[in-house]
């Protein structure tokens, strides 16, 4: 399926991406590039695959190593796409782990990982990125999770701190209005590392196709809500999550 053309739109705007080495954050990053957009690829392992597959297709981007749980990393993102770029147009915040663990085995390290990262890691990366936006403004894109909307048994502090991700995203759309629109994507299963990883049972990966779309989710089919998010097409859209997900949640 082709995703919509946004014409020249996009043309010449300027991303930070987050997560861009794999899955969903590689999609957003690839799909926004394509729209013309100079994304910088931000990740803890090497985004150079992504940057490359930018560049083979004619975008333009940069990788950044950058851990979102640090704030000495993620002022040293934000110093450098101001340092190439100046002023920032869209953040994409798709960095995150999961953890399935029941709770009497979770161990205070594993919520302490799990918080830092998608939760700090949001903060972290959503206060600097609003900062590089001013003072004209820009679009925020949090990927949080279907799991931003419920209780889940084995998954309780991956499922707070995409509540939490919730909060700061509805928090930040009233305080950066009109400027600045903060949007979620809640995506549904995706087919990711994420979900294959050694982190998630083969039970829930089957709980995962139970679902009225009956398939998991490409990343692009997040990539696609993102690049809308960006358009003028989403200019009446703050402070809402929106429901990639085949059905999974209902909201
Ligand atoms: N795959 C799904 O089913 C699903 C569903 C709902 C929400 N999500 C969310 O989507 C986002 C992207 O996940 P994905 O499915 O593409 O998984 P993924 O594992 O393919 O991608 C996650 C990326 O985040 C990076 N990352 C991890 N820790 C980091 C850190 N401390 N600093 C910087 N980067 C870090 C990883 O290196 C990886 O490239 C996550 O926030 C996840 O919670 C995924």
């Amino acid at each position: 399926m082709a995703a919509v053309n946004y014409g020249a739109e996009l043309i010449g705007r300027r991303a930070v991406v987050t997560g861009a080495a794999s899955g969903i954050g590689a999609a957003c990053a690839k799909a926004l590039a394509a729209h013309g957009v100079w994304t910088a690829c931000a990740d803890i392992v090497s985004p150079d695959q992504t940057v490359a597959k930018i560049e083979a297709d004619a975008g333009r981007s940069i990788p950044i190593t950058c851990d979102v749980s640090s704030e000495e990393d993620v002022l040293a993102l934000f110093a450098r796409v101001r340092q190439r770029i100046g002023r920032l147009d869209f953040l994409v915040h798709c960095a995150g782990v999961i953890h399935e663990k029941p709770l009497l085995e979770t161990e205070t390290k594993d919520f302490d990982r799990v918080m830092n990262i998608n939760l700090r890691g949001t903060f972290l990366v959503g206060r600097e990125g609003i900062r590089a936006m001013q003072p004209a403004g820009g679009r925020v894109i949090l990927i949080a999770s279907d799991l931003g909307y419920l209780g889940r048994e084995t998954f309780s502090p991956y499922v707070a701190s995409k509540h939490g991700v919730m909060g700061l995203m509805r928090s930040w759309a009233k305080e950066f209005a009109p400027q600045t629109l903060v949007n979620a994507i809640c995506p549904g299963p995706i087919d990711t590392a994420m979900l294959s990883s050694d982190q998630m049972t083969e039970e829930w990966r089957q709980k995962e196709m139970d679902i009225p779309l009956a398939r998991f989710g490409a990343p692009e089919d997040i990539a696609d809500m993102a690049v809308f998010l960006t358009t003028d097409s989403s200019r009446f859209i703050t402070g809402q999550g929106m429901n990639v997900n085949g059905g999974s949640v209902m909201p």
